[in-house]
């Protein structure tokens, strides 16, 4: 609509809060025109007030990000099988069925206008609102993760974090951490190569990263790694091209998404899995549960399940894109956990989170809320919009269960239970087949040279800042990924290898 157009329509009144229309929003009121200020001027205090207020914190990881509303197709198919062997998952069973989505794309350490170029794993969450709930698939681009256990991970995000007395990001500290972090060797890998800057998020693969289950009708499970492929196909910048784009623009990738889905150019992206039989593989080198692993393609193919496509911009990017709320323990029927500890810890970290960065009642907001039926005896908190359930029939006075007075029922049950065992000796102890180096060897190696060169540029110019006890830990763990990439380290920061020290993995 032009300019002259909204003139010409009939403009709406401009209210308070409390529907007051307010008839002049230029002066507040005040003893004669040059003050002092009264302090009964509700239409001033509502304003400012409002204002004093309208950040809620920013998220703890992944601050910066931006996001769209689509679609998910199922084929109702896995491959060339029907997907009810696997997973009774009602989004999954029909081809051609459509479930509503809405996605967050974000970088991981820096805060909510952090420019965009910055190398850092890009955050992929999609919620899908099934007729069974929501399922949230919280994932990043990068296929693997810098650490496997869950107590670990706020001391590897402090390290990656600006420090706390120079509030700078600074690679001495990031590569103590690393240093000491063996497992960490193949998300670095990926991360200082130009998959750690990817163009913009039309551009990028997503992963679910952790292991999960699906469960049959049966109550039969398997497990199963997600990967987001997208149509659009991948691209990376080098260290030079981000820094050419951030002279001029840091905001490039929510500009390419939103102009794009204006344009009508809808981004799409192909969901596969990968399926393991439910048990600890000891055939394996890697544990099926470890997130730092990939399950090789040759062994484990992607397997084909749906389509996601993106078609809407958000309206608001504060109401949907800043509290929009995904977890990890956001499952559906037919999808379940592993006994993968990391997915456990981040489980309760997602929504623990929410309740403190968004409230109590957030999934009470339009964008977290299921678009099917919700009933709860949950009640009142901060900001309860309205109460779970009587709208649909709830008695209103019986706010528990069981109850003989029109309350709440519990529901049919979906199918067989999965029922796992499990037994062991409770402890703290770390996963036993390790190998902290075999893939990121092979990933060092399957680079094309471009890529190969830019990592080890991009290794050397952080590692050059850094005391001389970090750049020989790390040169020593490169050289057991690959004897070639440790010494092409060594050589660009100047310090010769030294004969492999066992590290502590
Ligand atoms: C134990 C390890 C982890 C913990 C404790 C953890 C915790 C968190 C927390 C607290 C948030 C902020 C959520 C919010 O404020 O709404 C977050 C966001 C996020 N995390 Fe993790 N995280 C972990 C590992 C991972 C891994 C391995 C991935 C990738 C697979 C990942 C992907 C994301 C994404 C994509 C977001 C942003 C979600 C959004 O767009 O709102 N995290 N994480």
């Amino acid at each position: 609509m032009s300019n002259q157009e909204e003139n010409k329509q009939e403009q709406p009144i401009l209210t308070t809060r409390q529907g007051h229309p307010v008839y002049d929003n230029q002066n507040l009121r005040s003893v004669g025109d040059r003050g002092p200020a009264t302090l009964e001027n509700y239409q001033f205090l509502e304003k400012i007030a409002h204002f004093d207020r309208e950040r809620v914190p920013e998220r703890v990881v992944h601050a910066r990000g931006t996001g769209a509303h689509g679609y998910f197709e199922a084929y109702g198919t896995v491959g060339d099988q029907p997907i009810s062997k696997f997973t009774r998952a009602k989004l999954f069973q029909e081809k051609g069925k459509r479930t509503p989505v809405f996605i967050r794309f974000s970088t991981v350490i820096h805060g909510g206008h952090s420019p965009e170029t910055l190398r850092d794993p890009r955050g992929f969450a999609v919620k899908f609102y099934t007729e069974d709930g929501n399922w949230d698939l919280v994932g990043n681009n990068l296929k693997v993760f810098f650490i496997r256990d869950a107590i670990k991970f706020p001391d590897f995000i402090h390290s990656f974090k600006p420090d706390p007395v120079t509030n700078r990001q600074d690679p001495n500290r990031q590569f103590d951490f690393v240093s000491l972090t063996p497992e960490a060797m193949h998300m670095v890998t990926w991360l200082f190569s130009p998959w750690g800057i990817p163009a913009d998020y039309r551009h990028m693969e997503g992963a679910g990263v952790n292991t999960y289950k699906w469960v049959n009708a049966n109550g039969e499970a398997v497990l199963i790694k997600y990967h987001w492929i997208p149509d659009q196909g991948v691209k990376n910048l080098t260290q030079e091209q981000a820094n050419a784009i951030q002279a001029t623009n840091f905001n490039h990738a929510t500009q390419d998404l939103y102009d794009a889905i204006e344009r009508g150019e809808y981004p799409s992206w192909e969901l596969r899995v990968q399926i393991m039989s439910d048990d600890e593989h000891p055939e394996l080198d890697f544990d099926p549960l470890d997130d730092t692993k990939l399950w090789p393609e040759d062994q484990f193919p992607m397997l084909p399940v749906g389509k996601m496509t993106l078609n809407k911009n958000p309206e608001n990017f504060f109401a949907e894109v800043e509290q929009s709320a995904f977890g990890t323990g956001v499952l559906v029927d037919g999808l379940e956990f592993s006994d993968d500890k990391m997915l456990q810890g981040r489980t309760f970290s997602y929504s623990d989170t929410q309740r403190y960065r968004v409230g109590t009642n957030y999934l009470q907001l339009p964008v977290n809320h299921p678009k099917h039926h919700v009933a709860t005896n949950q009640r009142d908190g901060n900001m309860a919009y309205y109460v779970d359930g009587v709208a649909e029939g709830e008695n209103p006075h019986i706010n528990y269960e069981p109850s003989s007075r029109h309350g709440l029922q519990e529901a049919p049950r979906a199918g067989k239970d999965y029922t796992p065992e499990v037994s062991g000796k409770v402890g703290r102890q770390a996963i036993d087949r390790k190998n902290p180096y075999k893939q990121a060897g092979e990933r060092y190696r399957s680079f094309q040279d471009w890529e190969r060169d830019e990592l080890i540029n991009n290794l050397v110019t952080n590692l050059k800042k850094c005391n001389p006890d970090i750049q020989e830990r790390m040169v020593n763990h490169l050289s057991q990924c690959d004897t070639e990439y440790g010494a092409r380290v060594a050589q660009g920061i100047g310090i010769s290898v030294k004969t492999a020290v066992t590290s502590r993995d």
